[in-house]
């Protein structure tokens, strides 16, 4: 019996190592410290260049978030923000010490996202609700891209979209949080 009790508790110990430490470890909100280093621009200067870029993750219901919904988001919005700023253009616009810094810390959260979803593999959810998908933000992405063309990548429009992502970051702590909650 005391064997049994034994091999039971074993059991149960690795049960919740499997569940809680398989390297699916992401904070509760992003870290924006280095993207507020970045601005260059008085926003106040920049206000004529201001766009609205109708990001998709206003409209959520987080309640309405599925965990693998939350990862997909998250993962498309993570590589669209770091290949936005690791193109050439981006290159030349921001300090390089902070643009390398900011594009390091995207790049291990991809890394962490990736965790994730491999925690996920067999799971499967019917989504509750179709948007935000990940397509509609790669579309959001692309009218960030447009209107930086169309304002041939000027100082101000850059400090637009810097601002901008910011917003996205601090709206996609949502799903963030979601896979946190689902993880306890
Ligand atoms: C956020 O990032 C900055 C710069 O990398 C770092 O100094 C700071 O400790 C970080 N804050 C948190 C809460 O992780
Ligand atoms: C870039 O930013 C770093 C860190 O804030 C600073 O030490 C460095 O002087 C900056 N470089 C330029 C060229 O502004």
């Amino acid at each position: 019996m005391a064997m049994v009790c034994a091999f039971l508790t074993i059991l149960v110990v690795m049960s919740h190592w499997s569940t809680c430490c398989l390297g699916c470890d992401l904070p509760r909100t992003h870290n924006l410290t280095v993207l507020k280093q970045m601005s260059r621009q008085s926003p106040v200067s920049c206000l004529k260049d201001i766009k609205y870029f109708e990001l998709p993750l206003e409209k959520v219901d987080a309640q309405q978030i599925q965990k693998s919904q939350a990862i997909s988001v998250l993962q498309t919005l993570t590589q669209q923000v770091l290949t936005l700023f690791e193109s050439e253009e981006s290159r030349a616009a921001w300090n390089e010490t902070l643009r390398l810094s900011f594009c390091n810390y995207l790049y291990q959260q991809l890394k962490d996202l990736e965790a994730c979803q491999n925690q996920q593999v067999g799971v499967q959810e019917v989504p509750l609700t179709q948007e935000p998908s990940w397509l509609a933000v790669r579309e959001y992405f692309g009218r960030i891209t447009m209107y930086l063309k169309q304002k041939k990548h000027s100082p101000c429009a850059w400090e637009v979209v810097r601002v901008e992502v910011g917003r996205a970051l601090i709206y996609s702590d949502m799903f963030l949080a979601k896979l946190s909650e689902e993880k306890e």
